[in-house]
C-alpha cells in the first residue's frame, strides 16, 4: 500500500508524518509518498524524508498514486474531485464546521476517517489525537501566560524582598487542563481548578492543584466521560464562585468544553472588569465560543488591562513535537487497519474504525457524525 502525506495549507505548521514515523511505516510494509516541502514548517526537510525511505512528489502525483492520504486538516474544498472514488482521506475533520465538504466527499465516494472522532476508550488511547494536541495546548497556554504576565510565577525570597507566587485558575480539568495544572505547578504557581466532573478531583489534587467544588453538578455516565450541559441554577452558582476566584487570580486558563455544543460561558464581562490589570486569560475554548464572554476567536485583546488570548492553534506553534505525536497516533490507528501483507482493510465491525469513519461507501457511518449533523 502507498500512503500519501499532503502539505498543509494556510497557517498550519504541522505535518501528519515526520521522517522518524516514515521508518515505522516502512517496517509495516507501507510505502510513503510525501508532497514536496510538506514538512518544511515542522523542520523536516525533503532530504530527511528521502533518507527515511520516503519518496517526494508533487501534490497531483501524491493524490493520484496513494491509496490513503494523510493530512492534519482536510484538503481544500475545490480539490474534492481530484480524489479517486474509494480513496481514503484521513485528517482532523471537525464535521460540524466541514459539513459541506464532508457531503461532497460522500457523494464523490471517498472514505473519510475523522481523527477527532476516535472513541475516547482505553483501547483507542494510543491513537487519541485530541489528547495529544490538548497536551500541547495545555503546555503552551501556561508558557504563553507566564511570558505575558508582568509578574513571576514562583515565590522568590531575594535581597530585594519577597515575591509572592502567582495564582493560576484553571477552568476545566480535561487533558489540556490537567497538563496546564502540571506545568503551572512546575513553574511554582498556586493553582486552583474548577470542573463539573467530580471524577477529576483526585487527579487535580495529585498534580498539586486545589479543586474547587460547586455542589449540584449534573453528570451523565452515558456521555462517555465528557461533561454535559448544566442547570441554570448550577451555572449561576458556578459563575459567582468563579468570579470570586478569578478576581484573586493572575492567570486564568480556560479549557471547558462540551462536545458538539457551544463552550460554557464561565467568565462574565463583569468578572473581567473586576480582575487585576496585567492579568492574563488564555481561552482554549475560543473556537467553540469561548469560556470568557469577551473572548474573540483567533485574537488577542486587552480589556481593563487584562490580556484575553483567544488562540486555538497552539499545536501548530509547536510543530515538531505536535507532528511527532500526531504521526505516532496515526501509526497506532493504522495498526488496526493494515494486515501483515500491508493491505488496507476498513473493518466497519471494529468500534474504533466504525466510530472514526465519517463517510464510507456513500454512507454516513460514525454515530457521532450522524448525531452532530442530525442525520436520521
Ligand atoms: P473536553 O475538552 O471536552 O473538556 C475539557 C474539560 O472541561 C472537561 O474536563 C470537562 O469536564 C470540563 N467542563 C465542561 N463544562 C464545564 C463547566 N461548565 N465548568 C467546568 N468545567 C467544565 O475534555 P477532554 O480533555 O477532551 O476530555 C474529556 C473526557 O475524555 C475526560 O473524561 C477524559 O478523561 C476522557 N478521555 C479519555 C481518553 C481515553 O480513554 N482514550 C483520552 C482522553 C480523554
Amino acid at each position: 500500500m502507498i500512503i500519501g502525506v499532503l502539505k498543509e495549507t494556510g497557517t498550519e505548521n504541522r505535518v501528519a508524518i515526520l521522517p522518524a514515523e516514515v521508518n515505522a511505516l516502512k517496517k509495516m510494509g507501507i510505502d510513503v509518498l510525501i508532497e514536496t516541502a510538506a514538512g518544511e514548517r515542522a523542520f523536516a526537510s525533503d532530504s530527511a524524508y528521502i533518507s527515511a525511505g520516503a519518496q517526494i512528489a508533487e501534490r497531483k502525483d501524491v493524490i493520484d498514486r496513494s491509496e490513503m492520504l494523510l493530512s492534519i486538516n482536510p484538503p481544500v474544498d475545490d480539490e474534492i474531485n481530484s480524489f479517486k472514488v474509494g480513496q481514503v482521506l484521513c485528517s482532523v475533520l471537525n464535521p460540524v464546521v466541514n459539513r459541506e465538504w464532508l457531503e461532497k466527499a460522500r457523494i464523490r465516494g471517498l472514505s473519510v476517517l475523522a481523527l477527532d472522532l476516535i472513541p475516547r476508550t482505553t483501547r483507542a488511547q494510543s491513537m487519541d489525537i485530541l489528547s495529544s494536541m490538548a497536551t500541547v495546548s495545555g503546555y503552551k497556554a501556561v508558557l504563553e501566560a507566564a511570558s505575558l504576565l508582568p509578574r513571576f510565577f514562583p515565590m522568590f525570597m531575594s535581597a530585594a524582598g519577597t515575591i509572592k507566587p502567582s495564582h493560576v485558575l484553571i477552568l476545566g480539568a480535561g487533558v489540556a487542563g490537567l497538563q496546564a495544572i502540571a506545568i503551572a505547578r512546575k513553574l511554582g504557581a498556586i493553582v486552583e481548578v474548577f470542573d463539573v466532573r467530580t471524577a477529576v478531583k483526585e487527579e487535580v489534587k495529585s498534580l498539586g492543584g486545589k479543586f474547587i467544588e460547586v455542589e449540584g453538578a449534573k453528570e451523565d455516565k452515558a456521555a462517555g466521560g465528557y461533561a454535559v450541559e448544566q442547570t441554570e441554577e448550577f451555572k449561576k452558582k458556578q459563575q459567582e464562585l468563579i468570579q470570586q476566584h478569578a478576581i484573586a487570580a493572575d492567570v486564568v486558563i480556560a479549557t471547558a468544553q462540551i462536545p458538539g455544543r457551544k463552550a460554557p460561558v464561565l467568565l462574565l464581562k463583569e468578572t473581567v472588569w473586576s480582575m487585576k490589570p496585567g492579568s492574563v486569560i488564555i481561552d482554549l475554548a475560543a473556537s467553540s465560543g469561548g469560556n470568557c464572554e469577551l473572548t474573540e476567536n483567533g485574537k488577542n485583546i486587552i480589556v481593563n488591562g487584562v490580556n484575553i488570548i483567544g488562540k486555538s492553534d497552539y499545536p501548530s506553534e509547536m510543530p515538531s513535537d505536535a507532528s511527532k505525536m500526531f504521526g505516532c497516533n496515526i501509526i497506532n490507528l493504522l495498526k488496526i487497519m493494515v494486515d501483515k501483507e500491508a493491505k488496507l482493510f476498513l473493518n466497519m465491525q471494529d468500534e474504533i474504525i466504525n466510530g472514526t469513519a465519517a463517510v464510507h461507501a456513500g454512507e454516513y457511518i460514525s454515530q457521532r457524525v450522524r448525531q452532530l449533523l442530525n442525520i436520521k
